[in-house]
């Protein structure tokens, strides 16, 4: 097995890797995402799986796609179709495993079951959910909230990247077909399970001494856009009571999301921000800032964000500027199906084993996804938690241990008996 994980991870490293900051840049419909798109269609074919794109840019490979040659004799229940996979694309500057980790573990899970003489008895399909991160488009799991309609087409052809280019277009010119978009009840009702494979974002499996985890929750979670507005001027001669000057309250918005944070028990970043017209010797005319912010639960989400607005009102207010604030994205709690997430975690445990089962404050498409479909997340440890950086990382042993959990997970799931039996 390890042959082949990390023939797929050498493979795919290199692509959309920036060479001055060693960090990815994998955003969606770019030239290194129709790489990686192209680089999984070889990958997937070359182990006979049929690979279909949805008509919202998600990529399946199925082994065993009805009417094919390895196509499953039973059961013939509708619902039976078992799916992993991740996604590609990066935040600016992201580590090489968020998202490839579910992508190449997958594919090397198939090549585990075949090793291991196992030949699914329910199709089999790896997916790649594109815009996870929402890192071109600003809103995050782009594919999966389209495919399960958490995001009206209309909507999502609408989004603009930073050059104004719509989603709609981007896709267009990946030779797409923006029509197509939309919710598939087709194909969610053709899925029993969805399970992702995912590094872990923090140090909890560092700390308990365990290569895997499985996830029991979801945080919610959400970006906001602030804009503050202000009169641009001279930093030279315009004296200080005379400003409008918008990078004031934006600074005390910053502060303030750190306190109340601290003071709910959340998670708030500000870690984007746009600044016009971004002159050195210019009082700025506009400050266009996101907040994202995480809580375990929704009552401190709504607190901090609450917290962020008022700090930034009155401040803007202070100040002569205006503030504006516009919800961009929301990801309720999800809480991951209880009967899968023990038959996983019992899988994974092995007999009498006990395995980590951690809550996280990332989002995924297996969050998207669990409105629609029974659905679970293997975590691979972390050793320094970083993530959404170069730095992240996991080790070989690890992401082999990951691997073999979720082969493990894949062939209980699709009642995998042995090849030769079919
Ligand atoms: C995705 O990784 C997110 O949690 O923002
Ligand atoms: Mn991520
Ligand atoms: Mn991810």
């Amino acid at each position: 097995m390890s042959g082949d994980f990390e023939q797929l991870w050498a493979e795919l490293a290199p692509l959309g890797r920036n060479r001055t900051t060693g960090g990815y840049r994998r955003f969606s419909w770019g030239p290194a995402d129709t790489q990686v798109r192209s680089w999984f269609r070889s990958a997937a074919s070359a182990r006979g799986l049929e690979v279909e794109t949805d008509g919202n840019g998600n990529l399946w490979a199925c082994w065993g796609a009805p009417g094919s040659v390895e196509a499953p004799r039973a059961p013939a229940d509708k619902a039976a179709a078992v799916v992993t996979g991740s996604h590609l694309d990066s935040v600016p500057d992201g580590g090489a495993y968020d998202g490839p980790l579910g992508v190449v573990g997958a594919l090397a899970a198939v090549d585990e079951l075949r090793r291991r003489g196992l030949r699914p008895r329910r199709p089999l399909a790896v997916a790649v959910f594109v815009e996870e991160e929402g890192a071109r488009f600003g809103v995050p799991c782009l594919g999966s909230r389209l495919l399960t309609g958490a995001m009206t087409p209309e909507r999502a052809g609408r989004l603009t990247d930073a050059d104004g280019v719509s989603w709609a277009q981007a896709m267009e010119r990946a030779g797409l077909d923006p029509e197509r978009m939309g919710p598939d009840r087709e194909l969610l009702g053709r899925i029993g399970a969805f399970v992702e494979l995912h590094i872990e974002q923090g140090r909890a499996l560092a700390h308990t001494g365990d290569a895997v985890g499985v996830a029991s929750a979801v945080w919610p979670h959400g970006r906001w856009r602030l804009d503050f507005s202000g009169q641009a001027d001279h930093a030279g001669t315009t004296r200080l009571a005379d400003r409008s000057d918008p990078m004031l309250p934006f600074a005390e918005a910053v502060r303030a999301a750190r306190r109340a944070a601290e003071e709910h028990g959340a998670l708030a970043t500000v870690g984007k921000v746009r600044v016009s017209p971004n002159g050195t010797n210019a009082v700025p005319s506009r400050v266009r800032a996101w907040l994202d912010a995480r809580a375990a639960e929704e009552a401190a989400l709504h607190a901090v964000v609450e917290g962020v607005d008022a700090a930034a009102r009155s401040s803007a207010a202070e100040h002569g500027v205006t503030v504006t604030a516009f919800l961009e994205s929301k990801s309720p709690l999800v809480e991951f199906d209880h009967r899968l997430r023990d038959r996983v975690a019992a899988r994974v445990g092995g007999e009498g084993g006990a395995v980590p089962v951690l809550a996280t404050g990332a989002g995924h498409d297996a969050g998207v996804l669990a409105t629609a479909v029974p659905t679970a997340m293997l975590f691979v440890r972390n050793p320094t938690g970083i993530s959404h950086a170069p730095e992240e990382s996991a080790t070989a042993a690890d992401c082999r241990a990951g691997v073999a959990a979720l082969a493990d997970v894949l062939a209980d799931l699709t009642d995998a008996g042995p090849a030769e039996e079919d």
